[in-house]
């Protein structure tokens, strides 16, 4: 069943550090269904905002919710590490404030027809970008067994990666990957259950084809160079995660961003030059309440981190 409706994460956590009240300009690098957005330009008439998405469905349902704001909304159709071209497409500098609320949106994983929930039975398709040509039944007809493997390990952190490999390329000598709930039940199977969590650990592996086929992780590298560039200083930038990998890459930047001089002690004195470029504001991520965490489950693993642009305006 299709729903058209996506609670948006963390709103007022969002608002605390962008403070869109006082005005500015803000990119919505991952603009979904606008939740977010309409928040943002309601906050002020002030507000300018480029949104972002890589989904048509996601962005037509945008352009719908954000009409009455008018010519204070910019939306592209592109991936986010792209930021760059679609601010200077609209004449824009620097920018007060970029917000990326990473992954899926529930409209996406409600709607089967779309193959990221292992929940309903649809196509094996999984693609965000509608445009691409490879779907993640292509990547389980088709990748070798040490490239599923590494997908396994490495995007969905299963132990028993080689083994699930292993028997997904058997099995499709026998018949291609269609349905997601053939795959799902398959992975169930052979996994199990995990010991703490109690979940069925296919969850994790359809976790993983998304991450592997929207190429995922590797467009959360490229962009948080060029927020930092685009970002005014005082500025601030709020990336919320809904699993540790993404997570590790936002605090690992934010820490790397955020130390000055990186030379050995023993250097009499500092020879790279290198200076913070970002104040963290969130020592640890940020959760859900327990209020939203009961409203909406979805919510439940989102971790927020935000941080300041420091240095010379
Ligand atoms: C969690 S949803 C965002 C929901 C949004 N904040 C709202 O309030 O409706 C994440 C969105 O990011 C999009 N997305 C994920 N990776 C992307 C990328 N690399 N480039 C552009 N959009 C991306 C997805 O298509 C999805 O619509």
């Amino acid at each position: 069943m299709t729903s058209p409706v996506h609670v948006p994460v963390m709103v007022a956590e969002v608002l605390g550090f962008l403070r869109p009240e006082r005005g500015g300009r803000f990119i919505d690098a991952t603009v979904g269904f606008g939740a977010h957005a309409e928040a943002l330009l309601s906050a002020s008439p002030g507000v300018e905002l480029l949104g972002i998405d890589r989904d048509d469905q996601a962005l037509d349902a945008a352009a719908v919710r954000l009409e009455r704001f008018g010519a204070r909304v910019h939306l592209f159709r592109n991936v986010y590490s792209q930021m760059t071209s679609c601010v200077r497409e609209v004449g824009w500098d620097r920018v007060d404030g970029v917000l990326l609320d990473l992954g899926v949106s529930s409209p996406q994983l409600d709607d089967a027809r779309r193959g990221f929930s292992l929940r309903f039975d649809g196509p094996l398709d999984m693609r965000m970008d509608r445009a691409g040509r490879i779907t993640a039944a292509t990547l389980l007809n088709r990748e070798s067994e040490e490239e599923l493997t590494r997908i396994f390990r490495e995007y969905g952190e299963e132990p028993q990666a080689r083994r699930l490999a292993r028997a997904v390329v058997r099995r499709r000598r026998e018949r291609p990957w269609e349905r997601t709930r053939e795959f799902a039940e398959f992975a169930a199977a052979v996994l199990g259950r995990d010991r703490r969590s109690g979940l069925p650990r296919a969850t994790r592996v359809f976790q993983a084809l998304r991450i592997a086929l929207n190429n995922e992780l590797q467009e959360l590298r490229e962009v948080l160079d060029p927020c930092v560039e685009l970002i005014r200083p005082g500025g601030r930038i709020v990336a919320i995660s809904f699993h540790s990998l993404e997570d590790r890459i936002v605090k690992h930047f934010f820490r790397n961003r955020a130390r000055g001089c990186t030379c050995p002690e023993w250097f009499p004195e500092c020879r790279c030059g290198k200076k913070p470029t970002l104040k963290i504001l969130t020592r640890r991520p940020l959760r859900p309440g327990p209020a939203e965490e009961a409203r909406n489950r979805r919510a439940r693993p989102a971790r927020l981190r935000a941080a300041e642009k420091i240095g010379p305006a």
